[in-house]
């Protein structure tokens, strides 16, 4: 067994471990940079405002019922973070109106590491058109995102692999909370990978005026999200680069 599910054993210590990983120097730096923006302190208060009204239209009793099995559907506990669903509501209406309602209504969107796909459910909650991504094997997830309703492919995005063919041209892809970028076997992608992925989605996923948003995970062996040659790479892709915050567009 691996040491994640070891660990996820002795709940009060993982508990533990991770309440207190939240107050690490980065964290606490990237909430210090992100106060500093108005417009991302007035979403986020809108985001709180209407996450309630969001939340309301989840059915609770099913939630909760799949929430008493969520245990043995899930190898960590990590996921159960998840339930605390007025939160996480409040960040999925974050991430949408960090777009603009506009560049989200009645659009196409793809989600890739969906998780509980609360992101892609807020936005058909404004009449987007979504298709996720994620692995295969966690039940939990699966689980979820049928009870969603939402419209999910399994497939797990490897380097220099491309995307599967959903049969539509999407007008935003994005990708939150996740590091495709560093497998299992911790080798990050090099710039060569990501031109792969960059290329395949541009030239496969979106259509002629379609973004690219990835909000990965922080990566620790370098120190930042990307290195230098990486973040270059976006920058001639002619990238928008805010801390964790890559975003490219085809015009
Ligand atoms: C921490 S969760 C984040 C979920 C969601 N994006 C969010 O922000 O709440 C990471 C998700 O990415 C998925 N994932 C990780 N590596 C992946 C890969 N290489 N390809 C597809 N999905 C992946 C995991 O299965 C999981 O659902």
């Amino acid at each position: 067994m691996t040491k994640r599910w070891d660990e996820s054993q002795n709940t009060t210590a993982f508990i533990y471990k991770h309440i207190s990983r939240g107050g690490t120097l980065v964290r606490q730096l990237r909430q210090i940079r992100r106060a500093l923006s108005l417009r991302e302190h007035l979403i986020s208060r809108k985001a709180q405002h209407h996450a309630p009204m969001l939340a309301a239209t989840i059915d609770l009793d099913g939630l909760y019922e799949i929430r008493s099995r969520a245990r043995k559907l899930s190898p960590s506990l990590m996921d159960l973070k998840y339930f605390h669903i007025e939160y996480w509501c409040a960040e999925a209406l974050r991430r949408m109106l960090f777009f603009g309602i506009e560049k989200v209504r009645k659009k196409k969107i793809l989600d890739i590491g969906t998780g509980f796909g609360l992101f892609p459910y807020a936005c058909e909650y404004f009449a987007a058109n979504v298709q996720a991504i994620d692995r295969e094997g966690h039940a939990l997830y699966d689980e979820i995102t049928d009870f969603l309703g939402l419209r999910k492919t399994h497939h797990t995005v490897k380097r220099r692999q491309p995307l599967p063919d959903l049969g539509v041209r999407f007008n935003l892809i994005t990708s939150y909370l996740i590091a495709f970028d560093r497998p299992e076997n911790e080798e990050i992608w090099s710039v060569e990978d990501w031109r792969f992925f960059i290329d395949d989605v541009f030239d496969n996923q979106l259509n002629a005026d379609g973004t690219l948003h990835l909000e990965l995970n922080y990566i620790f062996p370098i120190r930042n999200w990307y290195s230098k040659e990486v973040k270059r790479l976006f920058v001639e892709r002619g990238a928008r680069i805010d801390f964790d915050r890559v975003t490219l567009s085809k015009r």
